[in-house]
């Protein structure tokens, strides 16, 4: 048995979406996109290789482990197993510090982790960059967990170069983000049907093109740290991704009443003189982003909206890394 290997890796939230595929298998994406890892938001995942294990043994604790995570958990661990050259099946456990399936991305950050956790129990040493690339095949906003800070996933021609990099390193930039959480069960849709979808929508084009646009802007503005240029075009490509998501056949509403209560009164706010701007996932949870010095200010906002259950305050995170605090 290999001694235990764990890693910590952060979710992320996409200022420029990743939203639909040109390689599914692949999982290359049609355009780059561009996000911030969530240093609030964690998953932590132990990995050991044992010969005594006919099957893989995976446990994702608190949230319950389905057949279907478990089956693309080892899925992967046959990307690692591949590459290191054995055939020893692992016991592999896993705690979000989030509630899953909210949209946070709970399959970044687990993937991330599993990359670098099963990697060092297999003794297997990769660079960031194929580590961003291993971590891609097993969910493609992975990738971008692995690398600190705000980060870049470059679409790439081919697998090879369809990896994520530092734009800039946590201390660049005091942003904050807060989650608004409406909505704490499993999302209907997952992003990985509603990914599957995008080509089916009369606006994937017009969207792909303002998304290429939008990455110069958004990644120009983090270097600046120009809150209302990022901030406006962060919020339009949300609404470009769930225009797209909407008009997907079938269609997908991934917003409940309260997530669009919170847009109007993030809009609201900002008629007010408020520094706010907000981005949303594949769920109804609302991502509001502001500068570090109107953290408090805006959380309390939000707390006493109506329907906000929780409000979950991020910072830029650190790269996926491995740590000595075990779950087994
Ligand atoms: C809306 O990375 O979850 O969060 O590759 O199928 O695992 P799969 O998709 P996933 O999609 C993330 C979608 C998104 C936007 C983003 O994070 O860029």
């Amino acid at each position: 048995m290999t001694a235990p290997s764990t890693a910590q890796s952060c979710a992320n939230i996409a200022f420029i979406k990743y939203w639909g595929r040109r390689d599914h298998a692949l999982r290359l994406p049609l355009n780059g996109s561009i996000s911030m890892n969530l240093d609030g938001a964690t998953t932590t995942t132990t990995v050991i290789f044992d010969p005594a294990l006919d099957e893989d043994r995976v446990i994702i604790l608190d949230a319950g482990t389905t057949a279907q995570a478990a089956h693309r958990v080892s899925a992967h661990l046959d990307r690692v197993r591949a590459l290191a050259g054995i055939t020893t099946r692992a016991r592999v456990v896993s705690r979000n510090s989030f509630p899953m399936g909210t949209g946070i991305a709970s399959s970044a950050s687990a993937f991330a982790a599993l990359t670098v956790a099963a990697c060092a129990a297999a003794n297997l040493t990769l660079d960031e960059r194929a580590l961003s690339i291993l971590a891609r095949l097993g969910s493609g906003s992975a990738c971008r967990s692995i690398p600190a800070g705000f980060v870049e996933w470059h679409a790439g021609e081919d697998s090879e170069t369809s990896y994520a990099e530092t734009i800039a390193p946590p201390e660049h930039w005091d942003l904050r983000d807060l989650i608004a959480i409406v909505q704490t069960a499993h999302k209907d849709v997952g992003s990985t049907t509603g990914q599957a979808l995008v080509d089916s929508s009369p606006f994937s084009e017009a969207r792909l093109a303002a998304a290429e646009r939008g990455l110069a802007v958004v990644r120009n503005a983090i270097r600046a740290c120009d809150f209302e240029t990022f901030g406006e075009e962060t919020e339009q490509e949300a609404l470009r991704m769930h225009a797209v998501a909407l008009t997907s056949q079938p269609s997908v509403l991934y917003w409940s009443p309260e997530t669009v209560r919170i847009m109007q009164a993030i809009r609201a706010w900002r008629a007010e003189g408020v520094r706010a701007y907000f981005t949303i996932d594949a769920g109804a949870n609302v991502h509001v982003l502001c500068p570090g010095a109107d953290v408090d200010a805006l959380a309390k906002r939000l707390r006493e909206l109506k329907g906000v259950r929780d409000v979950l305050a991020n910072r830029p995170g650190p790269a996926t890394r491995l740590i000595d605090a075990h779950l087994v």
